[in-house]
């Protein structure tokens, strides 16, 4: 393992932003900055020992300061939607940030990924750490954050993640990383399979309604491998509200997702220990420029961002996203590449 630090330019208020890239004897390597605790680069070999690098990110910090797509970043303190931007916490009401129409959106206007962190290199792993304030973005409680990104030798990329408020808080935390298995072009040649039977149906805003419906018989079904154009196209009345795939699925256990390319020969396998799995099919992406001078465009990549359910203050029956005083929410996903 071989790791090395570089500046990464600096952001508008002429903050200098660090990088740490930790490399594998295999040659696979990670990139994660201090600002957002993003994931900027996932470079992993394809079926002819090319290394590919999987995910969209930008050359610069000011890239990642300018733009609102959340590249790789690590998203807190809740993923996801909250209606309304309020949720009722211990009988007291909490007013978030609206970022999202009405609605709040994977941490409000400057959530965990707009954020400095803390970065150390750990052994095999790059450490990221902050502390997020009481009332930050309206959450209650001051709440300590480590997130640990672990290069295998076989080349998986694990996250962990920590973190302890001094109050009950919600907390849901994901990496927003968009994978492209091809390092470039759409993701709608990808081969994807997800372990769901049900997903969260979804109202206009891409908000669950807390209705829980079965994939069986509709484009939401990925139980056995699917292109993920295929059914992108359908007239089904949840796709057309998100503009293809924004939705959480239910995940049957850890195994969560298989991605793959016919064209790089690269597949990605996802595990967690959460219960949901945004299938995010980058809808929104709008054409501006990335890493490398390659363009970003819409469906340009997928992400598979593991969660909790979202909206689940509003919606009976899904899991809690309340962390107690003093408990430790402890969660990893894995990321695991192979070629075929
Ligand atoms: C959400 C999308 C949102 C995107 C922002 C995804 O996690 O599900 O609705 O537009 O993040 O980049």
């Amino acid at each position: 393992m071989n790791m090395e630090g570089f500046s990464f330019g600096a952001l508008s208020d002429g903050t200098e932003v660090h990088a740490l890239r930790l490399t594998n004897a295999a040659g696979a390597s990670i990139t994660v900055l201090d600002y957002g605790a993003t994931l900027q680069s996932l470079r992993v070999p394809d079926r002819d020992g090319r290394l590919v690098d999987v995910v969209l990110g930008y050359d610069c910090a000011a890239d990642y300061e300018r733009y609102d797509m959340y590249l790789g970043a690590t998203i807190g303190r809740v993923g996801n939607r909250i209606a309304n931007a309020a949720f009722s916490l211990n009988g007291v009401e909490h007013r978030l940030a609206a970022n999202d129409g009405a609605n709040h959106l994977h941490g409000g206007l400057r959530g965990f990924d707009k954020r400095l962190w803390e970065m150390r290199a750990e052994g095999d792993s790059i450490v990221c750490s902050r502390l997020s304030p009481d009332g930050e973005e309206g959450y209650p409680g001051d709440l300590r954050v480590c997130v640990r990104f672990f290069l295998t030798r076989d080349n998986a990329l694990r996250i962990v993640y920590d973190a302890e408020g001094d109050r009950d808080t919600p907390v849901n935390l994901t990496n927003h990383s968009y994978f492209n298995l091809n390092g470039g072009g759409t993701v709608l040649e990808h081969r994807l399979q997800v372990f769901a039977e049900r997903f969260c149906e979804g109202d206009a805003g891409c908000l669950p309604t807390g209705r829980l419906l079965p994939v069986e018989g509709t484009p939401f079904d990925f139980r056995a491998e699917k292109r993920i154009g295929e059914d992108i196209g359908a007239e089904h009345v949840q796709l057309l509200r998100a503009g293809g795939y924004d939705h959480n699925y239910c995940l049957s256990g850890k195994h969560a997702a298989v991605l793959r390319s016919e064209e790089t020969g690269i597949r990605m396998r996802v595990e967690t220990d959460l219960p949901g799995m945004q299938v995010y099919s980058g809808n929104f992406l709008k054409r501006h420029p990335g890493k490398g001078g390659r363009e970003i465009e819409r469906r340009g990549a997928l992400c598979l961002e593991t969660q909790l359910y979202p909206n689940a203050f509003n919606c009976w029956g899904f899991p809690s996203p309340v962390l107690r005083a003093g408990q430790r929410l402890h969660s990893e996903t894995v990321y695991a590449f192979s070629t075929f």
